[in-house]
């Protein structure tokens, strides 16, 4: 008799990006972390933090991190869930709204956790590719319980337009996730949409705009019945005690957010003009990282010659993925070492 289930024997895992652990310099442009350090409140919330906080155990319920989260989003506590990084809330999703004959859509290329998600779950996943021009042909009768839809899209980097979500929103039966992991960075968000029916949530993390990955907050907004829902099946302490603390500091400094979004997208808009010079097709981005396609050397073959020179970006080989590279946008600094390199590949 084996020990594992088969499922899980037979599965692939989730694949992170590097996270480099020695002490040598690197410039890490892999995992869509942010360049710039979080709020100063989150230092100061640091500093009143002693041993004895761990102690107890913390607020089962986060009632002070989600009331301020419910101010924020105009709405109320119970419409909001928060997770141990958005991933958490995301596999909640799976085992909540999903029977075991049921089956997950999402889009194909998007976040390739979902699909590590079924098969953890054991349900039925439905890819649905792309279009060419990479925007998300939304399908009119998706016979599935759950959907993500990740807007704007990663790795594609593409924002779809507020009347598409909607539209497909009203239209599926089951619920839908919009995954708005990177929607700081963009022109619209959907986060209304969400508020106002009784099948979608919107999730969001800490981890891009607020530059604290390292913290692992994430939450879903959306109608009581289905944050209810996850309420019931999380880990009864699914927050620790520090979090709770350091996130809600870090979202009652909206405008730390807000600058460091801003600094973010005009470094965006240079390096964008750059990359072009270089030969590059450069899909228009509405997240912290871009997606091109070079023209004068494989996308393979960057990602290759940077890494030797401890210049992390994202490579996904694949059909629709391959012939591009996926480049976080980091600080002014880093994105120009990174051009000198790629003046010299590209020539
Ligand atoms: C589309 C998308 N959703 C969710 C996440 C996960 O966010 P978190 O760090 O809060 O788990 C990521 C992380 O890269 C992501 O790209």
């Amino acid at each position: 008799m084996s020990l594992i289930r088969q499922s899980v024997v037979d599965m692939k895992g989730y694949t992170p990006g590097e996270q480099p652990q020695g002490d040598a310099r690197v410039i890490k442009l892999n995992t869509n972390e942010n360049p710039y350090p979080p709020s100063l409140h989150v230092d100061e919330a640091m500093r009143t933090i002693d041993s004895s906080i761990l102690r107890k155990y913390p607020d089962p319920l986060s009632i002070k991190l989600r009331t301020a989260i419910a101010d924020l989003h105009d709405c109320t506590i119970d419409n909001v869930f928060v997770g141990n990084g958005a991933d958490e809330l995301l596999a909640l999703c799976t085992r909540a709204f999903v029977e075991n004959d049921g089956s997950v859509g999402y889009f194909e290329p998007s976040y390739s956790l979902y699909p590590v998600l079924c098969d953890i779950r054991g349900v039925a996943k439905m890819p649905i590719e792309l279009d060419d021009n990479l925007s998300s042909p939304m399908p009119t009768n998706a016979d599935c319980s759950l959907f993500f839809v990740t807007n704007p899209n990663a790795p594609t980097s593409v924002l779809d337009s507020r009347s598409n979500v909607e539209r497909f929103c009203s239209n599926f039966k089951g619920v839908v996730v919009l995954d708005e992991a990177y929607v700081d960075f963009s022109d619209h968000n959907c986060m209304d949409i969400a508020l106002k029916s009784k099948n979608v949530l919107v999730a969001r993390t800490l981890s891009k705009s607020y530059s604290m990955a390292g913290l692992r907050l994430g939450y879903a907004v959306g109608d009581a019945m289905l944050i209810e829902a996850l309420n019931k099946i999380k880990d009864s302490y699914n927050l620790n005690a520090i979090t709770q603390k350091l996130a809600l500091a870090a979202i009652l400094d909206q405008d730390h957010m807000l600058a460091n979004v801003e600094r973010i997208k005009t470094t965006r808009t240079r390096f964008v003009g750059e990359l072009k010079e270089l030969g590059f097709m450069v899909v228009p981005s509405q997240t912290n990282f871009i997606w091109a396609k070079p023209s004068r050397i494989s996308a393979k073959e960057i990602y290759d010659e940077l890494y030797k020179r401890r210049i992390l970006i994202r490579y996904f080989p694949g059909k629709n993925t391959g012939d591009f590279v996926r480049i976080t946008i980091g600080t002014d600094e880093e994105m120009d070492e990174l051009l000198s390199v790629l003046r010299k590949l590209c020539i």
